[in-house]
Parts: C-alpha cells; structure tokens; sequence
C-alpha cells in the first residue's frame, strides 16, 4: 500500500438504554463462541465510518451513526489494526446474520463476557461508557 498506515479492523461499542451489544463468533474454530465488539475490515477508499456501517448492515442488519473513538489501538498478527468506535443504533432491531448470537450486556455481564483476546483490552474504557450512559 502507499499510505504509510495499516489497514484497519473497525469494531463497534454499540450502547443503548445503558447496555453493550455483542456477538458471538463463529469461526475460526479458537475463537468460536467467545463475543466481540461486531465489526470488520474496512476496505480501502471506504472511511472507518463508511466501512463499519456497512459492516454493522452486513453482521446485523441495522442503520447506525459512527461516533468517536474508544480505547486504544490494538495491533493485530496480520499487521492490520483494530480500533473501536461509539456507535448508536438509528434504525432495526440488532439480528445475528453473521455471528451465532447477538446481546445486550450490562457492566456485571460484559466483565463476567468471554471476550475475545484483542477485545478484553477495551474492558474498562467499555465499562467507562457504560456507566456514563
Ligand atoms: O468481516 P471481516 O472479514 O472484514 O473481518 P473479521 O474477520 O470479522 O475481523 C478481521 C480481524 O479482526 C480478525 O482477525 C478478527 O479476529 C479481528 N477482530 C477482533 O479481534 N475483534 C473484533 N471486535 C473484530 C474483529
């Protein structure tokens, strides 16, 4: 690539009426059935807000506005990296099309989550969210 960034993984901390929305993973087989912040890779000439709302209508099936940032980057294996957004939910009810599951969590269930690995780095900053909401 040219630019001297890397590609990014955009996530989305989906808040509503005080709660997170996760996802349960699929595949690969050692991530299966732990929950993550739903999101993907953003492709390139997309924005990070363009690439994780389309991403959120893929996984989800909803219409979202992206917000700022929370928490820190986290580089992944890949040499990609992965950076969550506040998102808020405009329009459709959140269904698993992608994932296994999908579920609102409150601060006592999102620290009790099997979060994936590069997620649980975000476990404070979420749960700072949360109790501002
Ligand atoms: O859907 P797409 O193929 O664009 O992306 P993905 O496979 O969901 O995510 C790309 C990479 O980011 C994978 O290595 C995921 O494990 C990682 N990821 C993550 O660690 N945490 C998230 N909340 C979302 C993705």
């Amino acid at each position: 690539m040219q630019s001297g960034e890397p590609r990014e993984v955009a996530a989305a901390a989906m808040v509503a009426d005080g709660r997170l929305l996760l996802a349960q993973r699929v595949a690969p087989p050692e991530l299966a059935g732990m929950w993550e912040l739903p999101g993907g890779k953003v492709e390139p000439g997309e924005t990070p807000a363009d690439g994780l709302r389309r991403e959120l209508v893929e996984e989800l099936g909803v219409r979202t506005a992206v917000g700022g940032r929370v928490g820190a980057d986290v580089p992944l294996p890949n040499g990609m990296v992965l950076r969550a957004y506040r998102v808020t939910l405009l329009d459709g009810e959140p269904t698993a099309l992608e994932h296994s599951a999908v579920r609102w969590v409150g601060p006592a269930e999102l620290t009790a989550a099997d979060l994936v690995p590069n997620d649980r780095a975000w476990l404070p900053d979420l749960l700072a969210m949360l109790s501002v909401e």
